[in-house]
């Protein structure tokens, strides 16, 4: 009587017996490479997951060490991102909290969380996100102790896409450093021409609020009339990409208005940072 060990070893040496243009063999030779692959991708996934998290915050901090204008190549982003202050605000209120952590705080991690965020109102929802955190972080460069520009994240739709990024501006709140997007996926060419350096370079120096405290800054079709009224608030629009550039303005009316950072910056304006 064979014991099991050779019953188990007589049916791998039936399978390896099988000629190669078997169906059997083919199928279990297929399903054999799948599972190796398939625990091999597994394996990989996990094991980089950790690094792939530290990239995507090196990423989030090269952006706004970027629209601070403080990251060239070669720039130690650690280092340089010494220099800057994370500090959280209360949009309601336009105060400053310390009810979380601002070092691990998500902003949009808490766009999704119930506890965390607030329902916009259709009406006023002009960047299309249905959601916003009730706690916002904003980034305070740094030169000595003084303050020197602050750095806002601003999010809202586009034509196909959200587009995720940061406004700059001045430490008197309303003079623009620069504007930025580290994530998007409107077209190449067209709306993905808000990363195009050339018009990123045109936001620098515009105004946010008009005399009267309104959001005036805005991406208008065409160009800009040099030396026209209100030159200091617009920027050219981006050819052949009227829809973004919209999104561009809607979404920096929400978060430089009322519902956004406007009572922080007001604050600012009155009191200093
Ligand atoms: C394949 C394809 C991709 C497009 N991608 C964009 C885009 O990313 N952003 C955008 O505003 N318009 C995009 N458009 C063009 C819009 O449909 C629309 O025509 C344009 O925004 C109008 O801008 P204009 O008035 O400056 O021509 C795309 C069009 C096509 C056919």
């Amino acid at each position: 009587m064979p014991n099991e060990n050779q019953e188990k070893k007589a049916s791998s040496m039936n399978f390896l017996a099988l000629s190669n243009d078997s169906t059997a063999k083919t199928f279990i030779m297929a399903i054999l490479v799948c599972l190796v692959c398939a625990i091999f991708v597994s394996v990989s996934a996990v094991a980089l997951k950790p690094l792939q998290i530290l990239n995507k915050e090196l990423d989030k901090k090269k952006n706004i060490l970027q629209v601070a204008g403080l990251y060239q190549e070669g720039t130690d982003i650690e280092a340089a991102f010494s220099k800057i202050e994370i500090k959280l605000i209360d949009l309601a209120t336009g105060e400053y909290t310390t009810e979380l952590d601002a070092a691990k705080y998500d902003d949009r991690k808490a766009a999704r969380d119930p506890a965390l965020n607030v329902k916009i109102p259709k009406a006023k929802d002009l960047g299309n996100i249905r959601m916003r955190p009730k706690v916002m972080p904003v980034y305070q460069v740094k030169d000595g102790d003084k303050v020197i520009q602050l750095i806002l994240p601003v999010n809202g739709y586009g034509l196909w896409s959200t587009l995720y990024g940061f406004l700059a501006v001045e430490a008197d709140g309303q003079t623009i450093v620069g504007l930025s997007y580290y994530e998007h996926a409107e077209t190449p060419g067209l709306g993905g021409e808000v990363d195009n350096p050339k018009w990123k370079k045109l936001w620098s120096g515009k105004k946010v609020y008009d005399t009267d405290g309104n959001v005036a800054i805005e991406v208008v079709k065409g160009s800009v009339v040099r030396g026209s009224r209100g030159e200091e608030y617009k920027v050219d629009g981006l050819a052949g990409a009227t829809l973004t550039s919209r999104g561009v303005s809607n979404m920096l009316q929400y978060w430089m208005g009322e519902e956004g950072y406007q009572k922080y910056l007001t604050k600012i304006q009155a009191n200093g940072v």
